[in-house]
């Protein structure tokens, strides 16, 4: 259909994924699929900005995501998915981005400061790094997206695309560019089994590929309410981690029977885990499925990646034939 809106979103290729990834981003990726003609790639190249001194094996690392990511349910018939540093077109736009783009625009970006702080193991002070929504900008700009699905954190970063985007028109009197949308992806923090955000640094995460045994194991020793010492003593379900997972995985009688036992002593935490241990096991069975079929079939994944790799390199080459003519290259 070729007056649907376009949707693009890229990851940094973090491996494999957990469930903070699947409810915070992925899903919405799928549900998407319904309604936009949708790009997703792997941004490796990103990646880099902040790991350039030990960039692990971001091939492999890529590999791994894109192998979860059709696990879950991204269909490569519906959707382009592709790897950013093989779409070359993408540098070269960075590149004359980078010409129109004021410094003062980069350096008041929040995430700016923020994450030098963050991490301030590492070197971040490099040209790359404060550059980094640039990049961002030409990765979205040149397949011209009308919609950019992200996370609160990413919105500064789609107001400067759109921004760049403006100025390139007016620069060059053209209308090539879109200004994107940022569509906000509204997902609770998902609780990792510690209870702080779930997050592969922490050591905390249930992966979405993880085998029952794992899932149980997981789940048993995740924390519950830190009030609820013994059987008897009463809790509270919503300071508790695991319920903050039955909200997501359990029926809403389940729900309810739960936070009513929760509060009233009447179900012990190793019996409100086995319920959820049962649900999320059967939510996350046909995910670990279809990863074992693509994993018997790397002439599958490397057929898709390619395919994903050339549709998208047509239209950044196509838009960047735009892009010359405008500036008159
Ligand atoms: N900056 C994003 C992140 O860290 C990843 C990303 C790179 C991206 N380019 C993008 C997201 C383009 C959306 C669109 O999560
Ligand atoms: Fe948490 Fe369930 Fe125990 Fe209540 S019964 S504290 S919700 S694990």
């Amino acid at each position: 259909m070729a007056d649907r809106k376009r949707v693009l979103s890229g990851m940094r290729p973090t491996g494999r994924l957990h469930l903070g990834n699947l409810h915070g981003a992925l899903e919405n990726w799928i549900r998407l699929q319904d309604q936009y003609e949708c790009f997703y790639f792997v941004a490796d190249w990103h990646a880099l900005t902040t790991d350039y001194a030990s960039p692990g094996n971001i091939g492999e690392n890529s590999r791994e995501m894109v192998l979860d990511w059709l696990s879950a349910g991204l269909d490569p018939r519906r959707s382009t998915i592709f790897v950013q540093s093989q779409i070359k077109e993408h540098a070269e736009l960075y590149l004359l981005l980078a010409m129109i783009t004021p410094l003062a625009w980069l350096e008041r970006n929040p995430t700016y400061k923020e994450q030098q702080q963050q991490l301030e193991h590492k070197d971040l002070g490099t040209y790359g790094f404060l550059g980094y929504p640039v990049l961002q900008a030409a990765d979205i700009i040149i397949y011209r997206a009308n919609g950019v699905p992200v996370g609160k954190d990413q919105l500064p970063h789609i107001e400067l695309t759109r921004e760049i985007a403006r100025r390139f028109n007016y620069l060059y009197k053209s209308e090539i560019f879109p200004e994107p949308d940022g569509l906000l992806t509204e997902a609770p923090v998902l609780p990792g089994l510690d209870g702080r955000k779930m997050s592969k640094s922490y050591g905390n995460c249930i992966f979405i590929t993880d085998s029952g045994k794992d899932i149980a194991e997981k789940i048993s020793r995740m924390m519950t309410d830190p009030q609820r010492v013994r059987r008897n003593d009463p809790g509270n379900p919503e300071v508790c981690p695991v319920f903050a997972y039955h909200k997501l995985y359990s029926s809403a009688s389940e729900i309810e029977e739960i936070a009513h036992g929760c509060r009233s002593a009447g179900i012990g935490c190793v019996e409100c885990k086995k319920i959820l241990i049962r649900n999320v096991a059967a939510r996350l069975a046909p995910v670990r499925e279809r990863r074992a079929k693509f994993e018997s079939d790397p002439d599958g994944l490397r057929d898709i990646i390619a395919a994903g790799n050339a549709r998208a390199a047509r239209e950044a080459s196509a838009t960047m034939e735009l892009v010359r003519r405008a500036i008159g290259i």
